[in-house]
């Protein structure tokens, strides 16, 4: 058994639907207890247990807490973090599939994918849902790399079939066999899961739609990933594309709705598709940081929790401009705001660590410090910089501690990542 002391938060239940003091515990002086690759312990240092066999003391400057989940994200998007100018349809044909079309090259792939996951730990992301290209050698280097760093990643290889360039067009059958291929090597292999990954409805035929349903039905424990009305223009096209359906009906014709779906976005759904989406059990990635980048529109989140549906935080990259779920909690926060509802750190941080989790019907396993999780875990460092020591001194309370983290913290804060019990990244 291995004992770490330090300041320890977790959350630990829903603070939309449970009193906040109830959500999360915190222990000004407490530990953490790993044994192998899972919590045994947690709790206030005067209740730790003797037979520690492996004691670190991190002292009060640290903060043990949860790895943070990103629940929606494009690894071949990082280096085009920025491109300027356009909506989300412009956007994507501008400079997104000229990007994306750079990873037929297995060698740009893996650069790329190295840099990704440097960039995921040194933001304390420590689980994420993953978009790749429609390009099967690129896909499978990307699972190799989460692989090699021992992250815990749902990676996909994206299916389209029309409205993009030729280079990113495959055939349904072609796009049915790689994606089964890839699911069948990957889907649950060590902390990996396989997600069955249209890009959304007006890069698919029936027939892409349809060969995704059929995966599904064989697998139906995979993921599915896609993205659904983030953007008004989009949301029209859907609609005369497929003029007989709702969005969310779209993918539910298909078979792709069930609690293994994750879509991203969800920005203009209307009251009927929310409650499709709630009995189908399906969940949303709310991307604050991109919808804003791209001017797509204000989620409502309330709305959406009230109707049923399960919210995780994304960053979207790369229409998200950054990896760091600080900021992507500090831009969460300010879409509300400007809709007149204040989000309580508690709230912000659930939504990027156990809310991210349960999205992903992960909760059992990480998201949060519990005796029998898995002993993922990050260390913060209040004393990372000048600002974050001084914001962090004046904190009248652990929720003012949060807040001053989630708007002044970034990569610097987290000091070391950890992953079933191993150290995956460390600043020093
Ligand atoms: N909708 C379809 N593809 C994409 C994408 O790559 N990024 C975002 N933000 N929305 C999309
Ligand atoms: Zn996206």
């Amino acid at each position: 058994m291995r004992v770490f002391r330090a300041r320890v938060f977790t959350p630990i239940a829903d603070p939309f639907t449970t009193d906040s003091a109830k959500s999360y515990t915190y222990y000004d002086d407490g530990f953490l207890a790993i044994d192998g690759d899972r919590i045994v312990g947690i709790g206030d240092w005067r209740d730790v247990p003797r037979q520690s066999s492996s004691l670190t003391q991190l002292g009060r400057d640290i903060v043990i807490a949860p790895g943070f989940v990103d629940t929606h994200l494009h690894a071949p998007q990082l280096e085009m973090i920025g491109s300027y100018g356009g909506d989300l349809l412009e956007w994507l044909n501008r400079y997104t599939f000229p990007t994306e079309a750079k990873f037929r090259d297995p060698v740009h792939a893996a650069m790329v994918a190295r840099v990704f996951f440097d960039e995921l730990l040194r933001n304390g992301t420590l689980c994420a849902l993953i978009f790749s290209t429609i390009h099967e050698e690129a896909t499978d280097i990307f699972f190799a790399e989460a692989e090699r760093r021992g992250f815990r990643a749902i990676i996909g290889k994206t299916m389209m079939d029309r409205n993009a360039p030729d280079s990113l067009l495959e055939s349904p059958r072609d796009s049915y066999d790689q994606s089964r291929a890839l699911l069948q090597k990957w889907h649950k292999r060590g902390l990996l899961r396989y997600a069955i990954t249209p890009r959304f409805a007006p890069t698919s035929t029936p027939e892409l739609l349809e060969a995704a349903g059929q995966l599904k039905r064989e697998f139906p424990d995979a993921y599915v990933h896609t993205h659904i009305s983030e953007n008004r223009n989009e949301v029209q096209w859907v609609h005369d594309l497929f003029p007989e359906a709702e969005y969310a009906d779209v993918y539910d014709r298909y078979g792709l709705l069930d609690e293994r779906t994750v879509l991203a976005h969800g920005v203009y759904l209307s009251e009927e598709e929310l409650e499709l989406l709630a009995r189908r059990g399906s969940r949303i990635a709310h991307c604050p940081n991109s919808n804003l980048f791209l001017g797509s529109g204000l989620f409502r989140l309330h709305h959406t929790l009230e109707a049923g549906v399960a919210v995780g935080l994304g960053t979207d990259i790369g229409a998200g401009t950054t990896p760091s779920m600080f900021t992507t909690m500090a831009d969460a926060y300010k879409v509300q705001q400007v809709q007149g509802i204040s989000l309580s750190p508690f709230q912000l941080w659930y939504l990027a660590t156990l809310g991210g989790a349960r999205a992903l019907s992960l909760g059992d396993e990480c998201g949060s410090l519990e005796p029998e999780k898995s002993a993922d875990f990050l260390m913060l460092d209040l004393k990372s910089t000048p600002l974050v020591a001084l914001r962090s001194e004046r904190a009248s309370s652990v929720e003012d501690l949060l807040a001053g983290l989630i708007f002044t913290g970034d990569d610097r804060v987290v000091r070391e990542c950890w992953i079933g019990g191993q150290m995956v990244a460390s600043r020093s």
